[in-house]
């Protein structure tokens, strides 16, 4: 099967993925009654497990809901030992180089990934590992945060394949990589 890693993020207006606290309240500025997933649930068919930075997997973990996922989630982090108890059998701990990681990951079967958290999807970019991203982009200025966008080494092309509107006043757009 081919090997694709996706990103599938919201954003603000002026490119932020948190707050200037980390916050991402904010991603429900715009009233959902109906919680439109928003193509949440396409997409997530569509892939094998997720790469999830150790922020964005503590970031998580501690929402008062059950956890999220129905795939494996490979949670990068040079600082934890262990995935903590509650967790085991559902994350798992990866490290070294991003190709090492790709490595290990493929070994085990999974071949579409999400790609999640800001740093992680910063550095998958700077070595142009993304091959799809799908941004969809909250109407409103955080006016600071943490980007999700970085300095790059090289310019990196891409080809619009959709564009959709939820709720009247959020819109998504769908890139692939052009290489
Ligand atoms: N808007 C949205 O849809 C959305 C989606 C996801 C996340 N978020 C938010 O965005 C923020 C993300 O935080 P973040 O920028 O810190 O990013 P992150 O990617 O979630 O986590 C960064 C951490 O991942 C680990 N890491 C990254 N690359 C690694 C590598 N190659 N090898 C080993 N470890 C690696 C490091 O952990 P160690 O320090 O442990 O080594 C690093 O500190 C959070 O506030 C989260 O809530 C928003």
């Amino acid at each position: 099967m081919n090997k694709k890693n996706s990103v599938f993020i919201a954003t603000s207006l002026d490119g932020f993925i948190a707050d200037k606290n980390g916050g991402i309240d904010w991603l429900h500025t715009i009233p959902n009654p109906n919680m439109d997933d928003m193509g949440y649930v396409e997409f997530n068919n569509d892939i094998d497990a997720l790469v999830m930075g150790r922020t964005t997997f503590e970031t998580v973990c501690g929402f008062d809901v059950d956890w999220p996922y129905d795939k494996p989630v490979f949670v990068l982090s040079n600082k934890l030992s262990e995935i903590p108890e509650s967790h085991k059998g559902k994350a798992f701990l990866v490290k070294g180089t991003l190709i090492e990681i790709l490595e290990h990951i493929h070994e085990k079967g999974f071949n579409r990934l999400y790609i999640d958290g800001g740093t992680t999807i910063r550095n998958f970019l700077k070595e142009d590992l993304i091959d799809e991203m799908v941004l969809t982009t909250i109407p409103v200025l955080l006016g600071g945060g943490s980007s999700l966008f970085s300095e790059l080494p090289n310019q990196l092309n891409f080809e619009l394949v959709e564009t959709r509107t939820y709720l009247n006043q959020v819109t998504q757009s769908h890139y692939k990589r052009n290489k």
